[in-house]
């Protein structure tokens, strides 16, 4: 079986000014013990990256945009691209965030040009999808997956391989903030069903080494039962991300 590498993220959405992010990436860094078997990544706001970097790379934590533009350079008022992000230090950028989704209404193929976008540029996806509580209640958790999953990668579809290192993200919109957690269960249901999808698509190899993390009121006293399922390679943190001893505790799930 391929070992899946957990990883740990922080999405710190539109919080904290430069001197905050300096200073939570400093109070992260200093209670990791160096010894952590997962990959631990945030992702500040655009203006904090660059400045959070070095701190960042000192303590091996890794560095995500929470957006881009799919072009690379180009009269776009406003945005910012892939190679701007890997100057300022990313390795990872989050695509199609629910918020992204809903609030500034980005489609399928927004995530699905912007995906190949961060491809090209040498950054890794982490791409998001998940249902409202209405389509969940409505029986179309699995349809509304489906159809993101084939929207948001079907340029890869067509050349049946995932870029080295692509990572998703299944975060439930009715979870987001709302401190109602998908129970472990309900969540792993999501998760199998995503390899399943995968390893039907891109075939067992893409599968076993994709990672698929759990996003959605993600804390310190829930993260052990849902890391303990065997489809949640890691997990997407928002509120509970913006406190080092929160993060950290999530980080340390293993004890
Ligand atoms: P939350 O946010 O942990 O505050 O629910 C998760 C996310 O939006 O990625």
């Amino acid at each position: 079986m391929i070992e899946r590498r957990p990883m740990i993220a922080g999405n710190w959405k539109m919080y904290t000014d430069i001197f905050e992010s300096v200073n939570l990436v400093k109070a992260v860094s200093a209670g990791l013990r160096g010894d952590e078997e997962v990959d631990v990544l945030v992702a500040p706001p655009f203006t904090n990256l660059s400045v959070a970097k070095p701190f960042a790379e000192n303590a091996r934590i890794l560095l995500a945009a929470q957006n881009m533009h799919w072009e690379e350079s180009g009269a776009f008022t406003g945005e910012i691209s892939g190679p701007m992000l890997r100057a300022a230090g990313c390795t990872h950028v989050i695509l199609g965030h629910s918020e992204r989704r809903h609030i500034f209404r980005e489609t399928d193929e927004d995530v699905n040009r912007k995906a190949q976008a961060a491809a090209r540029s040498g950054l890794i996806p982490i791409v998001c999808i998940g249902e409202t509580l209405e389509e969940r209640e409505a029986g179309k958790t699995f349809a509304v997956i489906e159809r993101q999953l084939a929207g948001s990668l079907s340029a890869f579809l067509v050349g049946g391989d995932l870029p080295a290192g692509t990572i998703l993200a299944y975060e439930p919109v009715w979870a987001i903030g709302t401190g109602r957690t998908a129970t472990p269960a309900q969540a792993q249901d999501v998760h199998q069903a995503i390899r399943s999808w995968l390893t039907e698509r891109f075939g067992g190899a893409v599968s076993g080494r994709t990672r698929v993390l759990y996003g959605g009121s993600v804390k310190p006293d829930n993260i052990t039962d849902l890391m303990s399922e065997p489809d949640i390679d890691g997990v997407l943190v928002g509120g509970a991300s913006l406190k080092a001893e929160s993060f950290l505790g999530i980080v340390h799930y293993r004890k």
